[in-house]
C-alpha cells in the first residue's frame, strides 16, 4: 500500500472517530429515544384505535413510563450551564417534572385501559405540551 493511501485512511477514520464522539448520545438522550418511539406509535396507533390491541397500547405506555423513570436517574446536560448555587434547584424542578410527566402517563394507561379513546388523545396532548415545557426548561441547545 502506498503511503498516500495509508495517509488518507487514517485521515478518514480520525474524522469517522471524532464525529461519533461529538454525537455520541447521553445516557439521558437514550432514554428520551425510547420515550419518542413509544410516544410516536400510540399518536399512530390513537388516529385509529381498535379495542382488540388494547393491551398493546398500554404496553407502549408502559414502555414510556418506565424509560421516564430511568430518565429521572439522569441529570441533563442543561445542568453545566447553570450556576453552582442553583444546580441543587434545577435539578429538582427537573426530578419534580418527570414526577409530573408519570403521574400523566398512568392517567393515560388508565384511559387505554378502558378504551376511552376522547380521553386517551386529550391526555396524550398534556403529554405533548409537558414535553414541550421540559425541554424548554432543561434541555441545552446541543443537545
Ligand atoms: C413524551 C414526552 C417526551 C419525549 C417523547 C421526549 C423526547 C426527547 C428526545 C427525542 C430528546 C433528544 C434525545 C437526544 O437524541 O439527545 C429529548 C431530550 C431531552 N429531554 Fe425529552 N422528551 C419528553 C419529555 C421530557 C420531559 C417532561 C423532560 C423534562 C422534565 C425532558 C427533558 C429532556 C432533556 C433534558 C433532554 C436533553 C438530554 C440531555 O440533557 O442529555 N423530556 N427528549
Amino acid at each position: 500500500m502506498n503511503t498516500r493511501f495509508c495517509r488518507t485512511c487514517l485521515f478518514a477514520l480520525v474524522v469517522l472517530c471524532v464525529s461519533a464522539s461529538v454525537r455520541a448520545e447521553s445516557p439521558l438522550g437514550e432514554q428520551m429515544d425510547v420515550m419518542k418511539n413509544a410516544f410516536r406509535s400510540l399518536k399512530t396507533a390513537m388516529e385509529a384505535p381498535v379495542d382488540a390491541d388494547k393491551d398493546k397500547y398500554v404496553a407502549s405506555a408502559d414502555e414510556l413510563r418506565s424509560a421516564a423513570i430511568k430518565a429521572k436517574e439522569f441529570d441533563p446536560k442543561k445542568v453545566g450551564e447553570i450556576p453552582e448555587g442553583d444546580r441543587e434547584q434545577f435539578l429538582a424542578d427537573y426530578r419534580q417534572s418527570i414526577d409530573q410527566l408519570v403521574a400523566l402517563i398512568d392517567q393515560l394507561k388508565t384511559q387505554l385501559a378502558a378504551g376511552d379513546w376522547d380521553s386517551a388523545r386529550a391526555q396524550m396532548r398534556l403529554i405533548n405540551r409537558a414535553q414541550g415545557d421540559g425541554h424548554e426548561k432543561f434541555r441545552s441547545e446541543e443537545s
